[in-house]
């Protein structure tokens, strides 16, 4: 379980909070959803979960232990993360780009080779096709995959995902959503996911977290946040996939 307990972050002495006071929890196989306009701090609260960013107050537990009082590096074991814009390494082959995390943490190369070919399977981008491939010798969407093998390539409990689906067409993002939902399935990871996205949110997520701000307006279930929209922000954000839900089901909400 991780827990954010009152977490802001200024990067100006607090001058202005790009995180203002968030509090949330995330339960044992639970696919939370950050959901939020560019800038209103998704990157920020993903980044302080694995201390690539530290709060500037707050407490953020992972089961049960204080992030600040861990190793970084054992901490980043656990999780893992999906970057925005996956940042794979231009000159390092698609098995040389999920290996990375298993040899920064000094695993056998036979165990890292196996371990990629595994992942590349499970993510449905054979090895034996794509693993010696270059990234830019592949399509956007198989390079999303890439990224999530990579993340999973310590078999982390957490997995931190922040817009990874971004930079796709939108079929692409479809089938990547479906993927995802499968892999899911199989592998029972918990996840947060970062989108600005509110269909993306709505097809993945158990809950919702919508930001506004550095603020969070409203945690729920996808069903709960249509129906009861808590403010006025939630209310207009959610106001036309709403409309269109009940056109396409015929009902409420
Ligand atoms: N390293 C940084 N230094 C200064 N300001 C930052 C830094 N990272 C993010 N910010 C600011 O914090 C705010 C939130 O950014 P971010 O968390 O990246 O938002 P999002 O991911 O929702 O688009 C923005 O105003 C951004 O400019
Ligand atoms: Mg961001």
């Amino acid at each position: 379980m991780i827990v954010i307990d009152q977490v802001s972050k200024s990067f100006d002495g607090k001058a202005s909070y790009a995180v203002d006071q968030v509090s949330l929890t995330v339960a044992e196989g639970e696919t939370l959803v950050l959901l939020g306009s560019s800038g209103c701090g998704k990157t920020t609260t993903l980044k302080m979960i694995n201390r690539l960013v530290d709060p500037t107050s707050g407490v953020i537990t992972v089961d049960g232990r204080d992030i600040m009082r861990q190793d970084p590096i054992e901490l980043r074991r656990s999780i893992g993360y999906v970057f925005q814009g996956i940042g794979l390494m231009p000159h390092l082959t698609v098995a040389q780009n999920v290996e990375i995390p298993l040899r920064l943490r000094g695993a056998p190369a036979k165990e890292q080779r196996a371990r990629a070919h595994t992942l590349l399977t499970l993510v449905d981008l054979p090895p034996e096709t794509y693993g010696n491939q270059y990234p830019d010798q592949i399509s956007g969407g198989q390079r999303q995959r890439v990224g999530v093998a990579r993340a999973l390539a310590t078999d982390p409990k957490y997995l931190l995902m922040d817009e990874p689906f971004g930079a796709v067409d939108a079929l692409t993002r479809d089938r990547l959503q479906q993927e995802l939902l499968e892999l899911k399935a199989r592998i029972k990871k918990t996840i947060i996911f970062v989108t600005h996205d509110i269909f993306e949110a709505l097809a993945l997520a158990d809950r919702i977290a919508v930001m506004h701000r550095g603020r969070i307006e409203q945690i729920g279930a996808p069903d709960d946040i249509l129906r009861r929209p808590q403010t006025d922000f939630v209310r207009h954000l959610f106001g036309k996939p709403a409309r269109q839900l009940k056109l396409f089901k015929g009902n409420a909400p």
